[in-house]
């Protein structure tokens, strides 16, 4: 797929403050003269920003760490993680197409999203807030077919839930991540067979969609306010950063082993006589 950028372009590109802050934050986590480490992080963090990469973000982000403006467009263009044209300004969904999501009615999810959004992946629906796209396998095979939707899985999709989950989202609810057929995680559809102790009482989602869930920021755009910032390779100067005594110590901290003195340097061999080794063959004399 021709991967290229976008004929209609902002105007401008900046981070909000606190992205601007997080992104400084993470330039910091590499050593001198080896910024350009942190091109991904900084470019994904535009494209939650924004939804998706304009060239004035790229060059804005290549201007943070120093690079030309090729090597950044080479990265941006590259992984299709990244969005180049404009998405959905509600939600991008990301219908998986390989094997197992396909032969379990991942063309049926397709055909909601172009039925529901678009005729063609990446194209705005007519109201602008919702566009989709057909990718590789999401490493979610066993809750076949699926979809990504923001941040979040969407699992053991039918073509009328995608549909509900579409609409919930116009409604401004964020659906509930994960199976959306009853599986807790991807055991067998008839129930457990086994370690079935483990079903009473427990929480309904599983520990990714519980997370997930708690978060609620599946299709939310990123403006750095979300969370306190989290350097603690250096600089820590965002709002709500925990002190450094202040934030928990893991349990085994406390009984650190003393850091073991590097071993003194056994004096190098000294170098046998300087004489020549002879390469030729011996003589079979
Ligand atoms: S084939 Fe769809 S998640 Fe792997």
């Amino acid at each position: 797929m021709l991967r290229r950028l976008h004929s209609e372009q902002p105007d401008s590109f900046a981070f909000t403050p606190e992205n601007q802050e997080w992104a400084e934050a993470q330039i910091t986590k590499y050593p001198e003269g080896r910024q350009a480490s942190a091109i991904i992080p900084l470019l994904w963090r535009a494209q939650e920003q924004e939804g998706w990469l304009s060239k004035l973000a790229i060059e804005y982000v290549a201007d943070m760490l120093g690079m030309a403006y090729i090597r950044a467009l080479e990265v941006a263009t590259f992984y299709f993680m990244f969005q180049l044209r404009p998405v959905g300004s509600v939600a991008h969904i990301q219908v998986c197409g390989t094997t197992s999501c396909m032969i379990c009615g991942g063309e049926d999810l397709i055909g909601i999203c172009r039925e529901k959004i678009a005729p063609n992946p990446h194209e705005l629906s007519k109201d602008g807030k919702f566009s989709w796209e057909e990718v590789e396998c999401l490493g979610a095979c066993s809750n076949a077919p699926m979809a990504q939707i923001g941040k979040d899985y969407y699992e053991d999709l039918t073509a009328a839930r995608l549909s509900e989950i579409i609409d919930e989202l116009l409604a401004g609810k964020v659906p509930t991540p994960g199976p959306q057929n009853g599986r807790y995680t991807s055991e067998p559809a008839s129930g457990l067979t086994s370690l079935a102790a483990h079903e009473k009482g427990r929480d309904p989602l599983n520990a990714s969609a519980r997370l997930a869930a708690d978060i609620g920021d599946t299709v939310k755009r990123i403006d750095g306010t979300e969370v306190p910032l989290l350097a603690p390779w250096g600089k820590q100067s965002s709002a709500g950063l925990p002190k450094e005594a202040a934030r928990p110590k893991p349990a085994n901290a406390a009984k650190k082993a003393p850091a073991e003195k590097p071993a003194a340097k056994k004096p190098a061999a000294k170098k046998a006589a300087a004489k020549p080794v002879s390469r030729k063959p011996k003589s079979n004399e």
